[in-house]
């Protein structure tokens, strides 16, 4: 009994070990990685000698077929007075970016049908696709600005002006009430909001962008965590729960078991006591009540010879 109690407690404090492991594992770190990815790509897409305010296409692997990323260069004091205008964003002026590098690189994504293979929003449909910006500051060189080993810097934007203005192209809004923006910045920080009267999406700072439809309830949060390594690890978690509950489900039942046995043994040795004439006898499972010798001993009437 107290070896069994033991062993039961410190196998929930393992299990209670295993589940934290698990939430701990879920960030959005996939998502970083993604734009750190899209960033690395397009510094390789630049020309050696990039033109500054010139939108590049950047060409990525193959599995990324119906997302496109461009880039564009710009020089700070430019971007600072008179904004930018390029891919589906309209950047005001007074955007004021830190560190400061004389010239800055924005780095533009559209994830196209891959948008909600990345994000999720709960009880919405995405009713067009993820469309995002970052920046990053570029040193005055040409080609790659840096490498895996040594990232480059990503910036911070304040807006001393107007927010910066998102545009969806070919979409239709039959009810313009229960569509909504939806941010995803940067900086982890997620928001819903209404459409501009433009349908145009009004932001705050870089990050991911669309626009969503009310669905009737249904899955589950936030940015979605993909690929094989996460389905593994829900798969391990699933059977470590799995298990764990088999073994409470059959630790509950020998103990229901043990304690019922030795209910049944109490009473029935209580019973013994009462009838204390016959013997008991254990049979199987159940005590049996047993006769040491025939009271009456059948007598053979020897008398009875003619
Ligand atoms: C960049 O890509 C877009 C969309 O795929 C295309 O319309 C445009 O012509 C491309 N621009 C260049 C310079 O290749
Ligand atoms: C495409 O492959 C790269 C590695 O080459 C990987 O990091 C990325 O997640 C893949 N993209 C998709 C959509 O699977
Ligand atoms: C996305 O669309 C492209 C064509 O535009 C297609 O080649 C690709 O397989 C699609 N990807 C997914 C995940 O549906
Ligand atoms: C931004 O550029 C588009 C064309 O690319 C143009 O139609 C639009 O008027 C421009 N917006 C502003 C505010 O300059
Ligand atoms: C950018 O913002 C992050 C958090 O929002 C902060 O940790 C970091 O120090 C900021 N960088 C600069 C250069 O201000
Ligand atoms: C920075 O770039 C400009 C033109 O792109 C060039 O004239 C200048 O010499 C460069 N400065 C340095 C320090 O490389
Ligand atoms: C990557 O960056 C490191 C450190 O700055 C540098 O030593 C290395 O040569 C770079 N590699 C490439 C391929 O540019
Ligand atoms: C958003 O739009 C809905 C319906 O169009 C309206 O009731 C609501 O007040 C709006 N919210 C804000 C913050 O403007
Ligand atoms: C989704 O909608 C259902 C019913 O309307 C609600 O109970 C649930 O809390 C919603 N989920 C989220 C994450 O808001």
């Amino acid at each position: 009994m107290g070896f069994d109690t033991r062993f039961c407690i410190s196998f929930v404090a393992l299990c209670c070990l295993c589940l934290l492991r698990g939430i701990q594992a879920m960030d959005n770190s996939e998502l970083r990685l993604l734009d750190d990815l899209f960033q690395e790509y397009a510094q390789k897409s630049f020309p050696r000698q990039p033109r500054t305010g010139l939108l590049y296409n950047v060409s990525l692997p193959s599995n990324f077929t119906g997302v496109e990323v461009s880039i564009v260069r710009l020089r700070r004091g430019s971007f600072l007075s008179k904004g930018a205008n390029y891919s589906d964003f309209f950047m005001p002026p007074r955007i004021y970016s830190v560190p400061i590098f004389t010239r800055l690189d924005i780095v533009y994504s559209n994830l196209g049908n891959l948008s909600s293979y990345y994000y999720n929003v709960p009880n919405y449909t995405f009713i067009a696709p993820v469309v995002g910006f970052n920046t990053y500051g570029s040193t005055n060189t040409t080609g790659p600005i840096g490498n895996l080993s040594s990232p480059v810097t990503k910036l911070n934007l304040t807006l001393f002006g107007d927010s910066i203005l998102v545009k969806f192209h070919s979409i239709s809004l039959q009810q313009r009430e229960k569509v909504k923006c939806v941010m995803f910045y940067s900086n982890g920080m997620f928001e819903m909001a209404n459409m501009t009267l433009q349908n145009m999406c009004a932001v705050r700072d870089q990050g991911h962008f669309s626009i969503v439809e009310q669905t009737p309830p249904s899955i589950p949060l936030g940015p979605k965590e993909k690929g094989s390594a996460t389905l593994w690890r829900w798969w391990v978690f699933g059977f470590a729960v799995g298990v764990f509950g088999l073994l409470l489900f059959g630790f509950i039942i020998i103990m229901t078991i043990r304690i019922y046995r030795m209910r049944k043994i109490g009473k029935m040795e209580k019973e013994a006591e009462k009838n204390e004439g016959l013997d008991a006898t254990n049979v199987g499972q159940s005590k049996m009540p047993i006769a040491t010798f025939v009271r009456t001993q059948p007598a053979l009437e020897h008398d009875y010879f003619p």
